[in-house]
């Protein structure tokens, strides 16, 4: 990225102080009751929020419209200061499926899409430069050559993180990715996303029904929930790191969002169908 360009991005982003911001935000899907309704979020410049929320409570379609997949049926979404109408290349999403392409090794995966038309042109050198950052990045060196198939869940959504790395992202959203993988290597996963987060200086959104994985991995966790879903309640976290989920402090935060969750759910049991 040339001195000027990233300038003037940072300049952007001091402007509006937010990455991203949605402003009152709805949605529903075609002939269906509104999924959430009137949400107001923003992720901040090198910040991780972590949305979380109980299954079905609408995080997916939420993350969806955050990044310009679906159009909100009313409400704005603005990422780095400017109204976002489609995916934009300053973003990167990660998903709970690593979707690699099984003909390509790992080098050829996370630079796929990197020279696609609607991606910042770079020439081959910083391809190259960018492919084989991110790969080390990930602790992926030296599997380079290696095909999906030969790569265990945690070494493929490895892969998947390379590949969004590689994109020099403002903001990756992850959409629970990693509840597919076993306790120990989620662990390894949720220590790896911040260390590479911090280093990139990008801005994440982690989507996770994960208690103990928001209060690991964010700097502020969101929580999401009722029928249509809305935001309930934030919480700012200002825990040391590393942090230990059995600290004193963690266990507390624990508990309170525990204490809200139960709240959503015994409101929400007494309209209609509980979604926590
Ligand atoms: N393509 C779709 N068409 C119609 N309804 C949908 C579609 N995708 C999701 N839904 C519905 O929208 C609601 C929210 O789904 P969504 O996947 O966003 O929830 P979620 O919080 O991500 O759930 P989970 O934790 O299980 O991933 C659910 O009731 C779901 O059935
Ligand atoms: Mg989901």
């Amino acid at each position: 990225m040339s001195d000027a360009i990233s300038g003037a991005i940072e300049a952007e982003r001091a402007d509006s102080g937010w990455a991203l911001h949605a402003d009152a935000l709805s949605f529903a899907y075609a002939g269906g009751a509104p999924t959430f309704e009137h949400i107001t979020l923003g992720v901040r410049p090198r910040e991780i929020v972590a949305l979380l929320g109980g299954s079905g409570c609408g995080k997916s379609t939420l993350l969806r419209v955050l990044a310009g997949l679906q159009a909100p049926s009313a409400g704005t979404v603005q990422f780095l200061g400017a109204p976002l109408t489609e995916p934009n290349p300053r973003s990167a999403l990660v998903f709970q499926q690593a979707s690699l392409l099984p003909w390509l090794n790992v080098t050829a995966n996370v630079g796929f899409g990197l020279d696609f038309a609607r991606q910042p042109k770079i020439a081959r050198a910083e391809h190259q430069q960018r492919v084989q950052d991110a790969i080390a990045a990930v602790g992926l060196a030296g599997s380079e050559k290696r095909y999906p198939a030969a790569l265990s869940g945690g070494m493929a959504q490895r892969v998947a993180l390379a590949r969004a790395l590689a994109r020099q992202p403002e903001l990756l959203f992850a959409d629970e990715p990693f509840s597919a993988l076993d306790a120990i290597t989620r662990a390894e996963m949720q220590t790896l996303l911040v260390d590479v987060v911090h280093r990139w200086h990008t801005a994440a959104l982690l989507v996770t029904h994960d208690i103990d994985e928001a209060i690991l991995v964010a700097d502020r966790i969101v929580l999401m929930g009722g029928r249509p879903g809305a935001i309930v309640r934030e919480w700012q976290v200002d825990l040391a790191r590393p942090r230990l989920a059995d600290s004193d402090a963690a266990s507390k935060l624990r508990f309170d969002i525990l204490a809200a969750l139960q709240g959503v759910r015994s409101t929400a049991s007494t309209t209609t169908e509980s979604t926590l």
